[in-house]
């Protein structure tokens, strides 16, 4: 018999405008990650290619603790290390995969890990499983973040403090002032967990990221996507070795799953070398930002000054009304609902790339001034 409850479910959500579906990508993007265009492009086609060529498999064949552990695999993690300047690597299958595997086993029941109010749900799931306690912080603010972890202290919190941040906020746009995050965990002998997802590849010297100048501390985790500004897939944790060799034998998620693709962990290697020297696209996307803060201020918009701008409706129903309109006139951009997103801040997440060019983004403002 089919289950009732999943059926009055998706209604309930449907009359609450938050039911869910899958559209295929049409028009101008204005919803990928794909930020330096790197997706689809020749060089990374080029690399599969040679991997294939060369014998790569397409599969591991089984855990990276079995059989799965190939040189692809090694390689890759060997590079990362070595291209973040971080003591080491761990490949895995995805940024989900990533923080839920880091949350979960990294933090001990004596621990504290203190969490931006904004982070993504992947750390969320994670945390779900961890045996730390869990507190959040007001988005940013370093200091709600220290006196959470003040009054642990004072109430006999003994272990160590996690502070978890995102650099750059996949739904705001907005960045952590990370320097002051790195100084809190210094101070307080707390561990710095960064997710790098939107900002790696885009930011800092060879696209290692906001965070770069702090990776291989002793007291940095910072995890890096690669599905995003590197084109293909997997993320990478990178940290102190001790940490890598303690997920490999106690994260169960990493134990006990398959290894990521062997062929999709060497174009990732390959990824990492053609974001390094891509200076000339960063600087494209650049200026599309700035041209993105122009046509959004132009319009009344506050610009966020990173490739991913917020354009907050409020409304649900409106919100996607709206992102499907600008989707019929050509432009994908997608409408961002609770629970994703706080309530009462349904938005289109507008994603500045390389995939659109500076006349898209002015018609693009124009479209949507004309709508609002
Ligand atoms: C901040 C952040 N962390 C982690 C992830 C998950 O990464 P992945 O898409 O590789 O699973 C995302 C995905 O959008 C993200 O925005």
């Amino acid at each position: 018999m089919v289950s009732s409850f999943h059926r009055d479910d998706l209604i309930t959500l449907a009359r609450a405008h938050r039911r869910r579906k899958l559209l295929s990508p049409v028009g101008r993007d204005f919803s990928s990650n794909d930020y330096l265009a790197f997706a689809g492009s020749q060089s990374l086609r080029d690399a599969a290619v040679e991997a294939i060529d060369r014998g790569v498999a397409v599969g591991s064949g089984g855990s990276r603790l079995l059989r799965g552990n190939t040189a692809e695999h090694e390689a890759l993690e060997a590079q990362a290390a070595r291209f973040f300047h971080s003591e080491s690597a761990l490949f895995v299958g995805s940024g989900f995969a990533a923080n839920s595997l880091i949350f979960a086993t990294l933090p001990q029941p004596g621990d504290l890990i203190v969490y931006d109010t904004l982070i993504h749900a992947s750390a969320h799931e994670g945390m779900k499983l961890s045996r730390a306690p869990c507190s959040s912080f007001t988005h940013n603010d370093v200091g709600a973040a220290a006196d959470a972890i003040d009054r642990w202290r004072a109430a006999g919190g003994k272990g160590t403090p996690w502070i978890a941040v995102e650099t750059l906020y996949s739904m705001d746009g907005d960045c952590a002032p990370i320097e002051d995050f790195a100084a809190l965990a210094d101070q307080v002998d707390a561990i710095l967990l960064v997710d790098e997802a939107h900002a790696a590849g885009v930011y800092g010297p060879g696209g290692r990221g906001l965070a770069a100048d702090f990776l291989g501390r002793e007291n940095v985790v910072s995890m890096v996507t690669c599905g995003k500004a590197f084109g293909c897939e997997g993320a990478l944790i990178l940290g102190p070795a001790v940490f890598r060799d303690f997920l490999l034998n106690r994260g169960r998620s990493f134990i006990f799953s398959t290894a990521p693709s062997p062929l999709i962990a060497s174009v990732v290697r390959a990824s990492l070398g053609i974001v390094a020297r891509a200076e000339d696209r960063r600087e494209r996307l650049r200026a599309l930002v700035v041209e993105a803060g122009r046509a959004f201020e132009r319009f009344g918009f506050a610009p966020s000054g990173t490739q991913i701008q917020p354009i907050v409706i409020g409304d649900e129903a409106r919100t996607m009304r709206i992102a499907e309109t600008l989707q019929g006139c050509g432009f994908d951009v997608r409408g961002i609902r609770p629970p994703t997103v706080p309530p009462g801040t349904a938005r289109l997440r507008m994603s500045i790339t390389l995939n659109s060019g500076e006349s898209d983004i002015r018609e693009f403002a124009a479209a949507l001034a004309r709508l609002l």
